[in-house]
């Protein structure tokens, strides 16, 4: 097994597939989040790539199949983006409070980061092969092998046409300034920012311009919203949302659940995104479980679209115990949802429910 070299405090939530993601207080020490503590999340093997054998292939509804070695890519226009990247399972903890949900990593409030991201923009080799008319999506293939239950199969999802013709779209070779690491995806991976991470597909080996969405299975049957009474046996598959842009959210860092603090001025920290470009725009915080409200500061990352943002705030806390919760509002006036009633669903996609911490001052 390619064991990622990552740090010790990571919080492995799966050692083969790796899945790991980092504490909250850790993940709110720096705006861009270190290589060593960016969540990772792996349906299947990390493939070892040879860079120099590597070829991306482009194919389908485009004037001329095209294939371009890593050489090649990196002789194309060269952008930088700083994008956060969000499973969609962030959180997913919070809806097993609600309702068991079995057969999925509990993910907690972790499965998220925020890093620098270099590369060439999809929209110049799709340019380059030439998008042919009726094409409407993007479908990416990872080379890494899923164990399914039919055999094993590659990972692969796609993205609309009108997403993967953005500036922001990267097919990404450096992270942070370096080049990917293995469990990264590289050599080469998309991002897609804004959108929840299942769609920037690592290890990327061809990408196909097509009339319809991806017939992947973790497009086709995974990463789809599906309403609160569908579940494994019941849902129609073809029904459920195709998850696409990510929603507001936001969640509190520190101080962390069941902490003892002293009363007085507290700090309270932590991420919020927005989403599809959208900003955030006011962060909001209580300390009475959301009967009254403060306003928090943004920090880091407020303007910038396909960033998160960091914010602070001060509370005071008299002595006993407080619930304090976090809610977002984004460009578009969306915000979030009180409970996890609201959002839960059997796959626990998408909890955007207001975060809370248990503390006790004294
Ligand atoms: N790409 C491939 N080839 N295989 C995968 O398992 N996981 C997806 C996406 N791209 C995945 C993939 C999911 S669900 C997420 S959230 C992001 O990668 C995670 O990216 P990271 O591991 O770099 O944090």
């Amino acid at each position: 097994m390619n064991q990622p070299d990552k740090h010790p405090a990571m919080i492995v939530r799966d050692p083969d597939p790796f899945n790991a993601e980092p504490p909250l207080g850790r993940l709110r020490q720096s705006f861009i989040t270190p290589g060593e503590l960016f969540f990772s999340r792996n349906h299947g093997s990390i493939p070892e790539v040879d860079p120099d054998g590597y070829r991306l292939v482009i194919g389908g509804l485009v004037d001329r199949t095209l294939e371009f070695s890593m050489d090649d890519l990196r002789g194309l226009p060269r952008e930088e983006v700083t994008a956060v990247l969000e499973c969609a399972g962030n959180r997913r903890d919070g809806l097993m409070e609600e309702a068991p949900i079995p057969g999925e990593t509990p993910w907690g409030a972790g499965a998220i980061s925020n890093a620098s991201w270099a590369g060439v923009p999809l929209r110049e080799v799709l340019l380059a092969a030439g998008v042919e008319e009726e094409a409407r999506h993007a479908a990416f293939v990872g080379l890494d092998e899923v164990e399914g239950e039919d055999g094993s199969f590659n990972y692969g999802g796609s993205i609309p046409l009108e997403k993967a013709l953005a500036p922001e779209v990267l097919l990404a070779y450096e992270m942070n300034g370096e080049l990917l690491t293995p469990e990264h995806g590289f050599p080469l991976r998309i991002v897609a920012p804004g959108y929840y991470g299942a769609r920037s597909v690592k290890w990327l080996s061809s990408i196909t311009l097509q009339k319809g969405p991806s017939d992947n299975h973790f497009q086709a049957r995974e990463y789809r919203l599906f309403p609160p009474d569908a579940t494994t046996e019941t849902a129609d598959f073809s029904a459920g949302l195709m998850l696409g842009e990510m929603q507001v959210n936001a969640v509190i860092c520190e101080p962390v659940d069941g902490e003892a603090l002293e009363a007085g001025t507290v700090s309270v920290r932590g991420y919020a995104v927005a989403g599809g470009g959208r900003n955030v725009e006011r962060v909001d915080v209580s300390s009475d479980g959301g009967k009254t409200w403060v306003q928090a500061d943004l920090r880091e990352g407020a303007d910038e679209p396909w960033a998160w943002s960091l914010w602070e705030a001060s509370l005071d806390l008299g002595a006993g115990e407080h619930r304090i919760v976090v809610r977002a509002l984004d460009s578009s006036a969306t915000t979030q949802p009180a409970t996890t009633a609201e959002v839960w669903n059997f796959k626990g996609y998408a909890n955007n429910s207001w975060h809370g911490v248990r503390v006790v001052a004294r």
